[in-house]
């Protein structure tokens, strides 16, 4: 048979292409529950499968951006499936994209045809990232976030947003570094002032699990320990994003007596990032002694919920941030201790020039 003209065959796919209807691939190729789609314009898809049915929603959570492609499935009272988010478990309907948080998710049409999954969808859909997408951006230092607000590579509140948007570890570890040289060497002059992002940013490869779910395994083999400092090093990943956000959220806060917070307070916590990246390091280092990298095992996001609570409250995030999490060890949170280990935690804290300072700073905020 010949072949159809060219023209046909173009003609024919616009008007496939203009219908709004995607072909993602073949049905069998879905067997997960949950699929992500990298759609064109960066707003992205997850694709989700339930009682061996197709649904699709935006990816990124409503609430603050969480992954969805990494929740969970859950089957609602009213026999309606919904996807939870790894976050703050917010839990979003297949249908129709409602939440009991009264948040509403983007939901789009799904339908299998001749064995192939189509979404309808104005953009564009992929496997796998879209060269210079938005989100590719969104990974590196450069993303558009790190840029609202902060021009001047001369204040520290740019670096500390640059560092918050950097999703690569070994980047945010080298960034923060550099940043307390030039920090101790006087070439950042400003404080500065900059939108942070809501949460710091993680590599998408990363899975983030619920902090219950973080398998420990059998103490004394080598897949304990590399689970271990596998959990450590992503403490210290927290570490360095937490003294970085609260400098870049408070940086422009003042004490009742119309003062701004003084310097030191934030060349305490440049030095408290700097040494959290250098914990970091000697992780992953022995890490890879050990045949393993940090991201090869499941992570928590559990120790930013403190910090995302305490947003708009510098007493708050001091006294819980800083002085019973940083102080009884990050990762200290309810799902790990009973009350009563809880309470027989006696605070050590690592850094008693920033605790002494912080004391000092609570009594002049209340
Ligand atoms: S980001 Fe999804 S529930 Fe908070
Ligand atoms: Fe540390």
């Amino acid at each position: 048979m010949d072949r159809f003209p060219e023209e046909l065959v173009s003609a024919l796919k616009e008007v496939v292409e203009n219908s709004g209807w995607r072909c993602v691939g073949e049905k069998e190729r879905f067997r997960a529950p949950c699929t992500k789609l990298y759609s064109e314009d960066g707003e992205h898809l997850v694709l989700i499968q339930a009682d061996g049915k197709f649904y699709a929603m935006d990816s990124a959570c409503p609430h603050e951006g969480g992954p969805l492609e990494q929740g969970d499935i859950e089957e609602l009272c009213n026999g309606r499936f919904a996807l939870t988010c790894p976050w703050h478990y917010f839990e979003f309907c297949l249908e129709d994209g409602s939440s009991s948080s009264g948040l509403q998710n983007q939901v789009y049409e799904v339908k299998v045809c001749e064995g192939k999954v189509y979404i309808k969808t104005p953009n564009a859909l992929s496997l796998t990232p879209w060269k210079n997408s938005k989100c590719e951006r969104s990974d590196n230092t450069e993303s558009g976030e790190s840029a609202k607000g902060v021009e001047d590579e001369r204040s520290l509140t740019y670096w500390a947003s640059r560092i918050l948007c950097t999703a690569d570890p070994e980047e945010k570890a080298k960034l923060t570094q550099q940043t307390q040289e030039l920090w101790n060497a006087g070439k950042i002059v400003d404080i500065g002032q900059t939108q942070p992002p809501t949460q710091p940013k993680r590599k998408e490869s990363l899975t983030i699990v619920q902090p219950g779910r973080i398998k420990r395994g059998k103490g004394g083999t080598l897949a304990s320990r590399i689970a271990l400092l596998h959990s450590l090093a992503n403490i210290e990943q927290w570490a360095i994003d937490l003294s970085w956000d609260i400098i870049a959220r408070f940086a422009q806060f003042q004490l009742k007596s119309g003062e701004k917070l003084p310097r030191e307070f934030f060349s305490d916590f440049v030095k408290v990032a700097g040494d959290e990246a250098k914990h970091y390091c000697l992780l992953q280092k022995r890490l890879t002694e050990l045949g393993s990298t940090f991201g090869d095992l499941p992570v928590h996001n559990g120790l930013w919920q403190s910090a995302s609570d305490t947003a708009h409250d510098l007493l708050g995030r001091l006294a819980i941030v800083h002085m019973v999490h940083e102080a009884r060890g990050l990762d200290v949170h309810r799902g790990h201790y009973s009350d009563s280990q809880l309470r027989g935690m006696k605070a050590q804290p690592r850094y008693w020039k920033s605790f002494t300072l912080m004391r000092s700073l609570m009594w002049q905020l209340v």
